[in-house]
C-alpha cells in the first residue's frame, strides 16, 4: 500500500488515536484481518467474529511487527478507534485508491466472477503489474483488503464485487470507483434473498450506473460497461449507464464474440476471437465451455486497454486456474483422472462439466459424482431432473447421485432417461460415495466431481487423489 502514518490514517478513517508514541510511524502494509498474517508495517484491523475477537490479538499483531491496529476500543497497543472498522477499511481503501489513481476494473455477475477476474487478471498483467482479488474476497471487507495491496506501481486493480442485496455493489463501487465495469450474468445464486432474477439484476446493474460518462475517442479515462450480450438482462443494462458500452458474447451484434466455438477431445473450449481490430485462435487449459463466456469478458477488457487481439488469444490459451475446485484436473498413477469441479454449481455450469467430462472421456468410462444445485427455488426439481437427464444422453457411464432430495431427483431423471436403471446410484452422504468409488474406479476412468459450495463435495474428489499429481502451477498459483 502506500505508506501512511498513523495520524493520516486517523484523519482518513475519522478514527482517534489511543496508545499511539509516535503518530508519525509508516503503516506500509499489509493490511490484514488476521492477526497470523501479520507483517513488518503492517496495520491489523480487528474484527469481533463468531468464535473469535480480533481485539485479543492485538497486542501479539503488534509484537509480530504490526504499527498499530484498527479497532473499536482501546486495547493497551497503539491503534486507531473507530465506530466501525469495516467502514474504517472502506475509507481507507477509497483515499488509497484516489491517491494512486490507479485503473480499476471491477466485475460483478452471479456465476464466473472468480474464473474471469482471474483470466483478467493474467491478461492485463502482460499490460502492467496488476493487483487483483484473491480467491472470492469479495464483499465490503475482501475488497478494501484487496485495493490496499496496491501500491505506486500497480496500474490495474481488479476487484471482483460480490452482493447479496441492493445497495451492495454501490457501496463497493464508491469505495473503488471502477473505470471499467464488467457485469457476466444474472442468474439465479441468492435468488432468494434478493427476492427474483429481476431483483438481482437490479442489484448488479449498480456496478455500471457507477460508471464515469463516456469519454471522447482516445480519451483513456472515460468509463466502459462490458456487458454480456448473451444474457437479456445484462444486456439491458446499457440503458442504465453513461459510460460507453462494449458487448461480448456469441450474439452477433458483440463487440468482441467468439466463433467456431468447440471442446477439443480434453474438454478445453477452442475458438476464433474477434475483436473490432482483429481476431486470433485460441484454446484454453480451461475446461468447459462456460469459460468461453468468461474469456470473452476478459478479452473485452483487454482490448479495451489496448491490448491487440492475437496477444489476447495468445494470452487467454496461456491462462490457467487461480482458484482452486474450479474443473481442477489430478492424474491419478493409476490412470484414474479427477476433475474436481466442487467449488459450485447450477444448471448452466453443470451442464458444462458433463459436456467436458463427456469430451474428456472419450473411449473411457466417465463418472459424474453430483449433488444438489441450490437455491433453485420452484424450479429445483426440474433442473435436477433434467441434468440427470443429460449425464445419460451424453453417454455418462455412471451417475453418482450425492445427498437428500436433490440427489433423488438427479437420480431420477437419469434413470427415466436409460434404459436398464444401472445408469445411475443414488447415496446418501461423501462418504457413501467414496466408499462406492473406491471399490469401482478402474485404471483410465474419468470422475467429475461437482455440487453446490454447501454440499462440499470436494472432501470426495481429495479422498480420490491423495497422492496424485495435480496441474502444479494450479495449486502454486493458488491465492
Ligand atoms: N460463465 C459462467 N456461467 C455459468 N456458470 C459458471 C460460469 N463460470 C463459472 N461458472 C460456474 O460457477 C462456479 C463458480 O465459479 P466462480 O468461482 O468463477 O464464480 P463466482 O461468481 O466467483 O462465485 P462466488 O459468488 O462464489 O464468488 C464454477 O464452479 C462454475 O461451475
Ligand atoms: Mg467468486
Amino acid at each position: 500500500m502506500i505508506p501512511l502514518s498513523l495520524a493520516d490514517i486517523a484523519a482518513v478513517v475519522d478514527g482517534q488515536q489511543s496508545d499511539i508514541p509516535d503518530p508519525d510511524a509508516q503503516v506500509t502494509g499489509p493490511v490484514v484481518i488476521d492477526s497470523r498474517e501479520v507483517a513488518d508495517g503492517s496495520l491489523f484491523a480487528a474484527f469481533a467474529g463468531e468464535r473469535a475477537d480480533g481485539h485479543d490479538f492485538a497486542r501479539a499483531a503488534v509484537e509480530a511487527g504490526a504499527v498499530a491496529v484498527l479497532a473499536t476500543r482501546p486495547v493497551g497497543v497503539p491503534a486507531v478507534v473507530v465506530d466501525d472498522v469495516t467502514r474504517a477499511l472502506g475509507a481507507l481503501a477509497r483515499y488509497a485508491v484516489e491517491r494512486l489513481g490507479t485503473q480499476v476494473v471491477a466485475l460483478t455477475g452471479s456465476a464466473g466472477k472468480t474464473s474471469t477476474k482471474d483470466l483478467i487478471a493474467q491478461l492485463l498483467e502482460r499490460l502492467g503489474p496488476t493487483v487483483w482479488t484473491p480467491g472470492s474476497l469479495n464483499n465490503e471487507i475482501g475488497l478494501p483488503l484487496t485495493a490496499l495491496r496496491a501500491e505506486a506501481g500497480t496500474r490495474h486493480l481488479v476487484l471482483e464485487m460480490g452482493a447479496r442485496g441492493i445497495g451492495h455493489i454501490r457501496y463497493l463501487a464508491e469505495l473503488t470507483p471502477p473505470r471499467i465495469g464488467v457485469v457476466l450474468n444474472v442468474g439465479t445464486a441468492h435468488i432468494g434473498e434478493f427476492g427474483g432474477r429481476e431483483q438481482i439484476a437490479v442489484a448488479k446493474g449498480e456496478l455500471v450506473e457507477a460508471l464515469p460518462p463516456a469519454g471522447e475517442d482516445g480519451d483513456e479515462s472515460g468509463g466502459v460497461a462490458v456487458l454480456n450480450a448473451d444474457d437479456p438482462l445484462v444486456r439491458a443494462m446499457s440503458e442504465r449507464t453513461r459510460a460507453r458500452v462494449l458487448l461480448f458474447g456469441e450474439a452477433a451484434e458483440a463487440h468482441v464474440r467468439a466463433e467456431n466455438v468447440r471442446l477439443n477431445e480434453q474438454g478445453r473450449p477452442t475458438f476464433t476471437l474477434q475483436t473490432p481490430t482483429g481476431c486470433g485462435d485460441v484454446t484454453m487449459r480451461l475446461y468447459g465451455e462456460h469459460h468461453v463466456s468468461n474469456a470473452l469478458a476478459a478479452a473485452a477488457v483487454a482490448h479495451e486497454l489496448g491490448m491487440p487481439a492475437g496477444d489476447i488469444a495468445t494470452a487467454l490459451s496461456a491462462a490457467g486456474s487461480l482458484s482452486r475446485w474450479r474443473m481442477e484436473v489430478t492424474e491419478r498413477a493409476d490412470g484414474v483422472t479427477v476433475v474436481n469441479d466442487a467449488y459450485n454449481a447450477n444448471p448452466e455450469s453443470t451442464r458444462a462439466a458433463l459436456r467436458a467430462l463427456a469430451a474428456m472421456g472419450r473411449g473411457r468410462r466417465t463418472w459424474a459424482v453430483l449433488g444438489e444445485m441450490a437455491e433453485l427455488g420452484d424450479e429445483s426439481l426440474a433442473e435436477h431432473d433434467a441434468v440427470g437427464r443429460l449425464a445419460v444422453r451424453l453417454n455418462v457411464s455412471k451417475l453418482v447421485a450425492v445427498g437428500g432430495q436433490e440427489a433423488v431427483w438427479l437420480d431420477m431423471g437419469a434413470k427415466n432417461e436409460g434404459s436398464w436403471g444401472e445408469e445411475s446410484v443414488h447415496v446418501s452422504d461423501a462418504e457413501a460415495a467414496v466408499e462406492l468409488l473406491r471399490s469401482e474406479l478402474r485404471p483410465g476412468d474419468v470422475v467429475l466431481v461437482k455440487a453446490s459450495r454447501s454440499v462440499g463435495l470436494e472432501r470426495v474428489a481429495d479422498a480420490l487423489v491423495e497422492g496424485g499429481t495435480n496441474e502444479g502451477e494450479v495449486a502454486a498459483r493458488w491465492v
